[in-house]
């Protein structure tokens, strides 16, 4: 059993970490308070690379392994999370999701700008009455011969108003429940797609979450994802790799608080030494680090059982359960650690505790994560032969 990285692993945690800390960090707050998209900041993780990591670079992209892509998010999750769930969305839901089940002609239109950023794209799953239960879906596509008409309303869509496609979620025949529901890939400028106002959120604030409406929308065969009746398997084996991203994100909110904390903590002084010097905070910051540490074993090998093509289902909802449980507790402490000043926006550690909340929610919430965890445990498939 190895746990050291590789050079190449170490080069591009290190390029994340100098672009999150040099440039992402620059405006974050006031970015978060006026809830403005970060254009600039995506431009230029496109430029880097950092949005079509794990393309290959037949189709533009990095040809990087899951555990490249998972510290990447780390590092820029430290600083910026409304940077990194574009990034996790792009990647791991649009590019994966279409790289691993779209037809030749599909990759060859769509991977290329997806990969470098020229496009981003957004996933579009959930529903006002169907979020935890995905197969409740009320948007729906009827067949008529040789394209679709789409009709209905998706909410909650990271880069809804941004994106240029959307990779949809519809039901085609209400008889036959998960196997009568298709993805299709939609471009946004098609007649009949319509962008709701952006949602004022908790956390995340200056990422795009919007309601999008589809009113008879003609989609074309072609633009089908998968045979007929694929596209419940399609949101779930692409949701299962997204769930190693969020889980990434969570990480890195964890490890981003914990090290704001210990340094405030080191350089605080009560009582006549620096806070860290007391018990009741050193014993936090050991608990704090210790809880980093587990969530980055979970997380790591999610990414790495993904990468050897082994069955990573149940291990990337344990990663995402126990990172984003260990991200909201560790962003709370930090808060108190710093005192008063972790309560005000001028200090980093409240945006990542508003920030944690939100990866206990998207991409199934815990309770979610939990019953893929029992479902699989009940199959047998969670103790993979290692
Ligand atoms: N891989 C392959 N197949 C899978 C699968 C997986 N990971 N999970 C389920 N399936 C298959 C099952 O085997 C079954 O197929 P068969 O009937 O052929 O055996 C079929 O799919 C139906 O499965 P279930 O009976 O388990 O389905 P269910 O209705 O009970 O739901 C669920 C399962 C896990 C609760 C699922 O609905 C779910 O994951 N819900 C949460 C959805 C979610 O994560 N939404 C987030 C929105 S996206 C987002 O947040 C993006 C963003 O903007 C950040």
């Amino acid at each position: 059993m190895k746990f050291d990285l590789s050079e190449e692993h170490l080069a591009v945690k290190e390029a994340a970490r100098d672009l999150a800390q040099k440039e992402l960090k620059l405006g974050v707050i006031e970015r978060d308070r006026t809830m403005s998209y970060p254009k600039e900041q995506v431009q230029m993780m496109g430029e880097l690379g950092f949005l079509g990591m794990m393309v290959s670079p037949e189709y533009g992209g990095g040809g990087m392994d899951t555990l490249s892509y998972v510290l990447a998010m780390e590092e820029i999750s430290k600083v910026d999370n409304s940077c990194s769930v574009i990034m996790s969305v792009n990647n791991s839901l649009v590019c994966w999701g279409l790289e691993t089940f779209g037809t030749e002609a599909q990759k060859q239109k769509y991977l290329p700008k997806l990969a470098t950023g020229q496009w981003i794209g957004a996933f579009c799953l959930s529903e006002p009455e169907a979020g935890s239960d995905a197969t409740s879906q009320r948007t729906t596509a009827v067949d008529m011969g040789d394209h679709y008409v789409l009709n209905g309303t998706k909410n909650w869509i990271t880069n809804g108003g941004t994106s240029k496609i959307h990779l949809v979620i519809a039901q085609t025949d209400t008889e036959k429940g998960h196997r009568g529901i298709n993805a299709f890939i939609v471009e946004t400028d098609w007649n009949g797609v319509a962008i709701g106002a952006k949602e004022d959120k908790l956390g995340i604030r200056s990422s795009d979450t919007h309601t999008i409406m589809y009113n008879d929308v003609k989609v074309p065969k072609e633009n089908r994802i998968g045979e007929d009746g694929f596209g419940f398997k399609f949101a779930m084996k692409t949701l299962a790799g997204g769930r190693i991203g969020i889980a990434a994100q969570a990480l890195g909110i964890a490890g981003g608080a914990y090290e704001l904390a210990a340094a405030y903590a080191n350089e605080r002084k009560a009582f006549g030494k620096p806070i860290s010097g007391h018990q009741a905070i050193a014993f936090k910051l050991a608990d704090m680090a210790t809880q980093v540490e587990a969530a980055k074993l979970l997380v790591y090998r999610s990414a790495w059982l993904k990468d050897q093509h082994m069955d990573y289902t149940a291990a990337s909802s344990m990663a995402k359960v126990f990172a984003s449980e260990a991200a909201m507790h560790i962003t709370t402490e930090a808060v108190q650690v710093h005192g008063g000043y972790g309560f005000v926006k001028e200090y980093h550690v409240e945006r990542l505790m508003r920030d944690a909340k939100i990866t206990q929610i998207y991409e199934g919430t815990s309770e979610i994560q939990r019953m893929v965890i029992s479902r699989n445990l009940i199959k047998g498939g969670l103790y993979v032969p290692v």
